[in-house]
């Protein structure tokens, strides 16, 4: 059957494992708290699902692949209060069906074999769909090794320039899923100068930007230079609306413009009222207060017994996770296995990509109260 080899040699989802694990756990009756997986079991806020209802009409044609221009502009209206940075609505800014899918697909905007640009580069251990993507567009990868000593930041000193000249893309993640690591404008800085040097685009995936609990972290749209650079965004996180699909794009004129051509063939923009409900999220900011005081709480509380328990918490400055380093030099996925006996389930670091060994990850997904009935079981355990 001619199938695409790509899918075989992706294997299976790690956290399939995870998943089976689990119901065998369950099975022997112990209750499950599950950090495992980074789905928010946050309620979104009413006035938002009242705005999804009130967008609902009798008739509804196929949305615009740019989007309602309200929505382009209630997001470039965040962009400027959030970060300081004003975007043309027209020009900048592009609706997405929540950040994954634009994210999967944006190696085949980019990639031009033809000019030697047949490289993408990713991080690691971290969010595995670029890479996927990538590989899926018949790209080479180059995953640069997130590393402590580093700050979780890649080494791009590191990285040979034959290889810089090769890429169609280098992609960053900050804050950063999984080891909660922010990065400074400097790094921004640097590669927009890389990206001028060796002509690539800088895509940074901002998806956590929101959920911070000391100083709100910068955007790569706050770099001195936008023409090679885009940002991806979305509402799941900061508006736990995982369900509804809403994020965007923005940054390069050139590039949104690629992507307004680009979409319409995918057929990826979101439903109408998505779009509505989205306007409120974007426009509103005390609701994404709640949830990160919520997130805030949960935090403090698996803070609290780890640091009690003397396991160091690496990174973890903002985002939903713990980077937690496993203690005793026991390999990550045995030390998952082994609080999962206990109903506590954690995503081993190795999971996450090969630099992720050493470390579990938190996803501070379940009830607060979950926490707490956590925190008693690792308090044991540990
Ligand atoms: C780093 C990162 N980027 C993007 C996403 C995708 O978010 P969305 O729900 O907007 O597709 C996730 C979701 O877990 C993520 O961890």
């Amino acid at each position: 059957m001619p199938l695409s080899p790509i899918l075989d040699e992706l294997g299976t989802y790690p956290f399939a494992r995870l998943d089976e694990a689990k119901r065998r756990v369950a099975a022997r009756g112990v209750r499950v708290l599950d950090f495992g997986m980074g789905d928010p079991g946050e309620p979104t806020a009413a006035f938002i699902r009242e705005a999804l209802a009130d967008g609902i009409r009798e008739t509804m044609g196929y949305p615009r692949a740019h989007g309602l221009p309200e929505l382009r502009q209630a997001i470039a209206a965040w962009c400027e209060r959030r970060f300081g940075v004003a975007l043309d609505p027209e020009r900048e800014v592009i609706p997405t069906l929540g950040a994954k899918e634009a994210i999967f697909s944006f190696a085949q905007v980019v990639l031009d074999p033809d000019r030697g640009k047949d490289l993408v580069v990713t991080t690691e251990p971290g969010y595995p769909v670029a890479e996927r993507g990538a590989r899926f567009a018949g790209a080479e990868v180059l995953q640069l090794p997130l590393l402590e000593r580093n700050g979780f930041l890649p080494d791009l000193d590191a990285v040979d320039p034959a290889l810089w000249r090769r890429a169609a893309v280098v992609w960053v993640n900050y804050p950063n899923n999984p080891t909660g690591a922010t990065a400074p404008l400097a790094l921004y800085e640097r590669l927009v100068a890389l990206a001028a040097e060796h002509d690539f685009l800088v895509a940074s995936d901002e998806a956590y930007s929101e959920l911070w609990f000391d100083e709100p972290p910068v955007s790569a749209l706050q770099a001195p230079e936008r023409t090679r650079l885009v940002v991806f965004n979305s509402l799941s996180k900061r508006s736990s609306m995982t369900g509804y699909r809403s994020g965007f794009v923005a940054g390069s004129p050139e590039v949104i413009n690629a992507l307004r051509v680009f979409r319409p063939s995918v057929g990826t923009a979101p439903q109408e009222f998505v779009q509505r409900a989205s306007i409120a999220a974007w426009s509103d900011e005390n609701h994404v207060r709640e949830a990160r005081e919520r997130y805030g709480r949960k935090r403090a509380v698996l803070l609290d017994v780890l640091a009690r328990k003397t396991c160091r918490v690496a990174g973890s400055r903002a985002t939903m996770y713990l980077w937690v380093e496993v203690p005793g030099g026991e390999p990550s996925d045995a030390f998952a296995a082994r609080l999962l006996e206990h109903g506590v389930v954690v995503a081993p670091g190795s999971y996450l990509g090969p630099s992720g060994e050493g470390y579990v990850r938190f996803a501070l997904v379940p009830a607060e109260e979950e926490c707490r009935l956590a925190a008693r079981v690792l308090e044991e355990v540990l």
